[in-house]
């Protein structure tokens, strides 16, 4: 398993409390694959890849609990140094908002440049692999992109321009959150299918963060469904559209429109999803159950009161 994640809570503690942000999340990205990962705002999706990025903004933002293994080892247990030499080598990743991610004083060139020493130091000669990358990601007259500034660049060219600096080592992993949310739906569809073609090329697996279930069945090999902090339910892209076992990965669906409406009408369906569920459950500490469905598919009792009673392909677990 290229990436597995046992458990995971992930609390931050501010000057007005302690927000439980991740509590008890497990799942697994394998090799050569797309895992997306769905849920309302403020579920834990964002703060969930921080973790595995070792990125949480310090000293509120801390791992509690749990272990995150990448190709079998706890990242949990590396140093900030050791950190730092997987990141962006082994596992990179593309942020939820493009535009502060990229040095508006700083030349793409420069940028990707930084980017690539980031696993060779001490390497010569960088500017043939840069509009190498550039050319990868479709970027037009990759030769005068690499002289050019971020305000430069259109939305979407930004948005390859981080693809490529993410990609510029050959990750392993690449996590990107909500990648295509700042652009319009045909760009996003085009960015989203470079990702797709690069999972071929580079090998790389993803783990997809996105608000968008149409964007789901188009990539996805894998979906985990998140919810109040929580996993409510995970499996194949197949088990989830066809089969969903969990009130909330229901809603969701039921949500999605079946004709194509505008991007602006399909969100404010997703955000208006609910289910009905008592603080005093969201607040509950103890473990939920997880039920097996099938040998890939699996659902919580975390706000599922009729959790016991869900008919699924498989055979309970109960
Ligand atoms: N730096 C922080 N300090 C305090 N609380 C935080 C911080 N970052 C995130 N949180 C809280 O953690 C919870 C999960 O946030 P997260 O950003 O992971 O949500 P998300 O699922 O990515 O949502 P969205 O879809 O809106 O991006 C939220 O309640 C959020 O308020
Ligand atoms: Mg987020």
């Amino acid at each position: 398993m290229l990436l597995d994640i046992k458990n995971l809570h992930t609390y931050f503690h501010t000057d007005t409390g302690l927000v439980k942000s991740v509590r008890g999340v497990s799942f697994s990205v394998p090799e050569n694959s797309t895992t997306c990962l769905v849920g309302e705002s403020g579920s834990g999706k964002s703060v969930t890849a921080l973790s595995v990025m070792g990125l949480l903004p310090k000293p509120q933002g801390r791992l509690e609990k749990g272990h995150i293994y990448f190709n079998g080892r706890d990242l949990t247990k590396l140093s900030s140094q050791e950190m730092r030499k997987i990141r962006g080598r082994d596992i990179s990743m593309i942020f939820q908002e493009p535009m502060t991610s990229l040095n508006p004083a700083l030349t793409i060139g420069y940028q990707i440049k930084e980017a690539l020493k980031v696993a060779s130091p001490k390497a010569q000669d960088l500017d043939e692999k840069i509009l190498d990358l550039l050319r990868l990601v479709d970027l037009p007259r990759p030769e005068k992109m690499v002289k050019a500034y971020p305000h430069e660049l259109s939305g979407g060219q930004r948005q390859r321009v981080m693809i490529a600096m993410g990609l510029a080592n050959e990750p392993k992993l690449l996590i990107a959150d909500e990648p295509t949310t700042a652009l319009d739906v045909t760009i996003q569809a085009q960015v989203l299918c470079l990702l797709d073609q690069l999972k071929g090329k580079v090998g790389t697996s993803i783990l997809l963060i996105t608000h968008d279930l149409g964007v789901v069945a188009e990539m996805a090999d894998y979906v985990v469904v998140m919810f109040q902090g929580r996993v409510v339910e995970k499996g194949t892209v197949f088990d989830i559209f066809d089969h969903p076992a969990h009130p909330y990965t229901q809603a969701l669906l039921a949500a999605r429109p079946s004709i194509q409406f505008s991007k602006d009408h399909f969100e404010s369906s997703l955000q208006s999803v609910k289910v009905e569920v008592s603080q005093e459950e969201i607040n509950r500490e103890e473990d939920f159950e997880i039920l097996s469905l099938s040998s890939t598919h699996t659902v919580s009792t975390f706000a599922n009161p009729e959790g016991r009673k869900i008919h699924g392909p498989g055979t309970l677990k109960s």
